[in-house]
């Protein structure tokens, strides 16, 4: 099957839901949610809910958490994946659109570029701003690590603070390379590691103004928290770099963004 006859699949609310039934993870590994420890189904229930929670407000909360500082990092990941007219690319985990939206632009009429995430609410938002831009592109509910599009697709994937929620994300890095034609760049855009004398101050406020600026604004601080809790479990720079590789990426490389508190990794399948 071609990727754009999965639209044709698609259900009523126009989203893609993966066209056949998942396999049901198996019983009881645990994994974290934040700082718990939860078995694995567990997890994927929880995320669901932080995304169907923050959806609404998920835009003006980013700009709000990051002072904006979200769309200078996006601003660095979009001119790092120098898309061109004709390519193809994957947003994975890709919400509310910002990427897709600039791809979609590069990558012009010719292009073919794929809105897609796992979370129905999320990607309703996406899919409206896209259209309220007159931007029609193909969107697809599906999981990262369960991708349903074939082997050595797109010129280039990008994940936007999306790895850090996956429970596998070993099984979602390997599913990126497989879908990425040879010479195709993965970029992964994600909280990491912020510089030492940065980490208390950085604590501080992860811990106590993200919560509060959730309770007041999108009147649900427990996500917030598990904002913070995520971005502390996640994989360092140096240790997600080792994940790329270890997922056949070749030329990993990083860029630490804002001290740390982001970081854009990028890797070529060869
Ligand atoms: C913090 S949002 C990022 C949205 C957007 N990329 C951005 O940068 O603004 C994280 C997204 O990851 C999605 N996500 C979590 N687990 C996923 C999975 N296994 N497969 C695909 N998307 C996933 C969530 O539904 C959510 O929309």
């Amino acid at each position: 099957m071609r990727p754009w006859e999965i639209q044709a699949r698609s259900n009523v609310s126009g989203l893609y839901n993966g066209g056949f039934p998942y396999a049901q993870p198996a019983m009881s590994n645990t994994t974290h949610f934040g700082y718990q420890t939860v078995a694995e189904e567990e997890k994927v229930k929880k995320v669901a809910e932080v995304f169907h929670s923050v959806a609404a407000k998920y835009d003006v909360m980013n700009d709000l958490m990051s002072a904006g500082l979200h769309r200078v990092w996006k601003a660095f990941t979009i001119a790092q994946a120098g898309v061109r007219p004709g390519f193809k690319v994957l947003d994975i985990a890709g919400g509310t659109g910002d990427l897709a939206k600039a791809f979609a632009k590069q990558a012009g009429p010719t292009g073919e570029v794929w809105l897609t995430d796992i979370n129905e609410s999320m990607l309703k938002v996406g899919r409206d701003r896209l259209l309220n831009k007159g931007m029609i592109t193909p969107i697809a509910l599906c999981d990262a690590e369960k991708l349903p599009f074939p082997d050595n697709y797109f010129d280039r994937i990008t994940v936007a603070f999306g790895l850090r929620n996956m429970t596998h994300k070993d099984a979602a890095l390997a599913e990126m390379r497989r879908v990425l034609k040879p010479g195709g760049k993965l970029l992964v855009l994600e909280f990491s590691k912020v510089w030492e004398p940065l980490q208390r101050p950085y604590d501080v406020y992860s811990f106590s103004v993200l919560p509060w600026l959730g309770k007041r604004i999108a009147n649900d601080s427990d996500s917030y928290r598990y904002l913070a809790e995520s971005i502390r479990m996640h994989p360092d720079q140096e240790t997600l770099k080792g994940m790329m590789e270890t997922a056949g990426l070749d030329k990993v490389e990083y860029f630490n963004l804002t001290a740390g508190v982001a970081a854009l990794h990028t890797g070529i399948k060869l």
